[in-house]
């Protein structure tokens, strides 16, 4: 739905009076920032459970907040669409980014994130080794790998990118068709049992770069192919995450996200650090459209019956909008 600047009195009314107060306008600037819980914002804000959760229902009563619900967790964040999305964003965007509140507010959401993202780590350390068997839990893996390869096709590629990469798996997949696949990971112990998958596979085109998914550090404008598999369920933040994949693609370039459909099973927060139970079609959609990419594809891969229990993994395709110019030889214009 197009947004317009204009919405009624009456909801711009109570959109002020929800942000009319302290708390209030704190919460909306964190949630501008982070799709984030009640309990991380009460770590945040130092305030009880009660009082956090009055406050964001007024929010999102007024339009300014929305709230999704998935398992036993409520994820809030700034609202996106409807008639107060904008009136939302433009109160954030014109508070003073010095006030000493608001500092120490990101500086307690930046403690909430480094302990969320030592967590992960913590599981992907202890997990390197074994990662292929906890692959094992969603339909089977050649399914999976063969959907990839009709999503990717068999075109060469100049420059392939393999975002939170683990054990390099589909750094195998990109490398035969790439002149140069590069993979990134946060986890050293992750990107060695990448780099002992790499040199066995005798992947000469390869390179493995220890880095956040976040702040990518790979040049920007350049991969015509970028594949986040199993990657976002992990993430805090998977819009800000499709953004930086979409920056770096060159135009007419690829993004192709693999990850759950939407599930029940919460245990897999607390037994492999996921954070979310999987994705709808539209939400990666959506991400990949605010992201500058057309959505160009969404294929979902059911468990048959005898895989019983285990989860269906979607796939998304998405394209940079930008006009597709001659191809720059990777002579010319090395990947850094
Ligand atoms: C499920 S595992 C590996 C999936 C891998 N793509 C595969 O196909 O096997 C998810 C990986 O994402 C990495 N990861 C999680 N958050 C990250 C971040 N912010 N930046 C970079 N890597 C991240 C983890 O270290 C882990 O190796």
């Amino acid at each position: 739905m197009p947004q317009t600047d204009h919405a009624p009195f009456e909801t711009i009314l109570s959109a002020l009076t929800a942000a009319g107060e302290a708390t209030r306008l704190r919460l909306l600037s964190l949630l501008a920032e982070a799709e984030l819980t009640v309990t991380e914002l009460v770590t945040i804000l130092g305030q009880s459970q009660p009082r956090v959760s009055r406050h964001l229902k007024l929010l999102v009563e007024a339009g300014l907040v929305e709230r999704h619900r998935e398992g036993a967790w409520v994820f809030f964040f700034i609202a996106q669409a409807g008639p107060t999305a904008r009136f939302a964003r433009d109160l954030v965007d014109r508070l003073a980014s010095g006030d000493a509140h608001l500092l120490a507010d990101r500086a307690r959401l930046a403690e909430v994130r480094q302990a969320r993202a030592e967590q992960a780590a913590r599981y992907f350390a202890a997990h390197a080794a074994t990662w292929d068997d906890v692959r094992a839990m969603h339909v089977p893996e050649e399914r999976v790998e063969a959907a990839i390869r009709e999503a990717i096709g068999a075109k060469p590629l100049h420059a392939a990118l393999d975002l939170g990469t683990g054990g390099g798996r589909m750094l195998e997949l990109l490398a035969p068709l790439a002149s140069r696949a590069v993979g990134v990971d946060q986890s050293p112990q992750m990107l060695s049992v990448a780099r002992a998958r790499v040199e066995r596979a005798g992947l000469r085109n390869v390179q493995l770069r220890q880095g956040d998914i976040y702040a990518l550090p790979v040049e920007p404008d350049f991969y015509d192919l970028a594949i986040m598999h199993q990657v976002l369920h992990y993430l805090d933040d998977p819009l800000r995450a499709i953004r930086e994949a979409a920056r770096a693609l060159r135009p007419g370039g690829r993004l192709l996200v693999v990850d759950f459909a939407p599930h029940e099973q919460e245990e897999l927060r607390v037994a492999h650090a996921h954070r979310r139970l999987g994705f709808s079609g539209e939400e990666v959609a959506g991400f990949m459209t605010a992201s500058g990419l057309d959505f160009v594809m969404r294929r979902d891969l059911a468990p048959e019956a005898r895989e019983g229990g285990k989860l269906t993994v979607s796939l998304w395709l998405g394209r940079d909008r930008r006009m597709l110019a001659d191809p720059v030889p990777l002579t010319t214009r090395e990947v850094a």
